[in-house]
């Protein structure tokens, strides 16, 4: 049968005629750990569904399938003036959005660099204060401090919060190499809130949303069609919306104004999926990534899939494959030996490397970790990174056909944002074709019945119509969370 889905083309390898040997067998023993077959994806999927679905008991399981508090569609009739925030790994964005009622908005933004170790200082409130400050900056640059209203605003924190209402936020732990003591089991909000008032800003949080939350909402904003909202950045996670009757674990706490049928946007956080480590393909290297991070045993997806550790993985092998004397021989490994220090971008750029001797990869390899390599070498580097990028691609669309075969969606159009999806060579190729490989489609890719599409600006846009949804329920009286929340 031909195949026409998308695929990576095989030229990309190149020939591998000129590899020795010994590198050419380890290249075949890299391609059978990192190789995640369709069976595995099936596999995979099945066991996801069944997580998926206990995280919704009030046993609850590994993934937390945290309701968001979203139990409305956004009929692009929201409008008015928000600000939104959004805590990345290494910017904090600031953006005014101007939502126009018709299904269209404006945004104006600045970006403000996190100061380098911020991720983990010791001191919690040098994070908040430093959001506050970046947020007055912006307040001066944009003119908006001379404004009498109060502005609202939709603050994108995208790690796992637990949320009995929608202005709140308790963190259940860092993830994506975050560690600030502290925070988890603390509500975010009051915390960046005080530090605003301490200030005088005209500022008020109204919402407090995970990028995925964002990214559905905004996407849904302008298609209707939109099923998920998913990220493939530094993290991987999801969001869909579920109906209330459904989750067993809101049953009893809902107020008597929530009905039964209201929809619920859900964040999986399903980075955690697997925790238990039965059913994902883990090689040693991925048991090392996660014995070396500050969370071992959290994240057991997200350390396969997400662009924060792919870097790490290529350096594990790589100073493996020089510990057993088969490449970079008798070099002095110092720089590579330092963990995390080839970020996504080395195997992105190592993947689009458009010259047949990968000079490319070579000027890399010296320049940034004083490193020579023979063109066999780089070879095996250049399918390494080619066989942990398509393997995150197609684990991470797992997640995907698990929420559409959960929720019987058929159809429909799946919106992902994050660096990863944006930006690593082939990534987009290689879901479409592990999303057709686990429902077995055939035929032409454009007429898939599930697509995956670039999102709208989730933590823009889906920010500040999730704080005019918010508003809007204040103002009607509506009740915003659980009982008593
Ligand atoms: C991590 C976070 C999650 C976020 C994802 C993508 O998995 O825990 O909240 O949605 O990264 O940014």
């Amino acid at each position: 049968m031909v195949h026409l889905g998308p695929k990576k083309p095989q030229a990309r390898k190149g020939s591998m005629a000129d590899v020795p040997r010994e590198l050419m067998d380890e290249i075949h023993q890299l391609e059978d750990m990192f190789t995640a077959d369709s069976e595995t994806l099936r596999k995979v999927v099945k066991h996801f569904i069944d997580e998926l679905n206990k995280g919704l008991t009030k046993k609850g399981g590994n993934i937390p399938m945290i309701p968001g508090w979203v139990m409305e569609f956004p009929t692009g009739k929201e409008s008015g003036n928000y600000l939104a925030i959004d805590l990345g790994g290494t910017n904090l964005r600031v953006v005014l959005v101007k939502l126009s009622g018709k299904h269209t908005f404006d945004t104006t933004q600045s970006k403000y660099k996190l100061p380098h170790d911020m991720r983990t200082t010791k001191h919690q409130e040098e994070l908040w204060s430093f959001i506050a400050d970046s947020l007055k900056d912006f307040m001066v640059e944009q003119e908006l401090l001379n404004t009498k209203d109060t502005l609202p605003l939709g603050f994108t924190f995208s790690y796992p919060a637990s949320q009995n209402k929608i202005n709140e936020g308790i963190l259940q732990r860092w993830t994506k190499g975050f560690d600030i003591p502290n925070v988890e089991g603390h509500d975010v909000v009051p915390l960046l809130q005080n530090e605003i008032s301490k200030r005088e800003l005209p500022i008020e949080i109204v919402a407090l949303i995970n990028d995925t939350v964002g990214t559905l909402v905004a996407s849904y904003y302008t298609d209707p069609e939109t099923k998920m909202g998913v990220i493939f950045g530094t993290g991987v996670n999801g969001a869909f919306y579920d109906v209330v009757s459904d989750i067993e674990k809101l049953e009893g706490k809902l107020a008597d104004d929530i009905p039964n049928d209201s929809p619920m946007a859900i964040n999986c956080e399903y980075g955690s999926f697997d925790n238990e480590h039965l059913v994902l393909p883990r090689t040693k290297y991925d048991v090392i990534v996660d014995e070396q991070s500050p969370r071992p045993g959290q994240q057991a997806f997200e350390k396969m899939t997400s662009g924060y550790y792919l870097g790490e993985l290529l350096r594990l092998v790589l100073v493996e494959l020089n510990e057993k004397g088969l490449m970079l021989k008798g070099q002095d490994l110092t720089k590579l030996k330092q963990p995390y220090i080839m970020d996504t971008s080395y195997p992105a750029r190592i993947e689009d490397d458009p010259f047949e001797n990968l000079e490319d990869t070579d000027d890399i390899f010296q320049k940034d970790f004083g490193v020579k390599t023979t063109l066999p070498e780089r070879k095996l580097i250049r399918r390494l990174c080619e066989l942990i990028g398509t393997r995150a691609a197609r684990l991470a669309v797992c997640g995907i056909a698990a929420i559409c075969q959960k929720r019987g969606y058929k159809t429909g159009h799946i919106a992902a944002d994050g660096s990863v999806y944006n930006k690593y060579p082939g990534f987009k190729e290689a879901a479409a074709k592990g999303l057709r490989d686990i429902y077995g489609w055939t035929g032409d890719a454009s007429n898939d019945p599930i697509i995956i599409v670039p999102a709208e600006d989730g933590s823009g846009a889906g920010a500040a119509v999730i704080a005019a949804l918010s508003e809007k329920r204040i103002a009607e009286g509506k009740s915003l969370g659980i009982i008593g929340a």
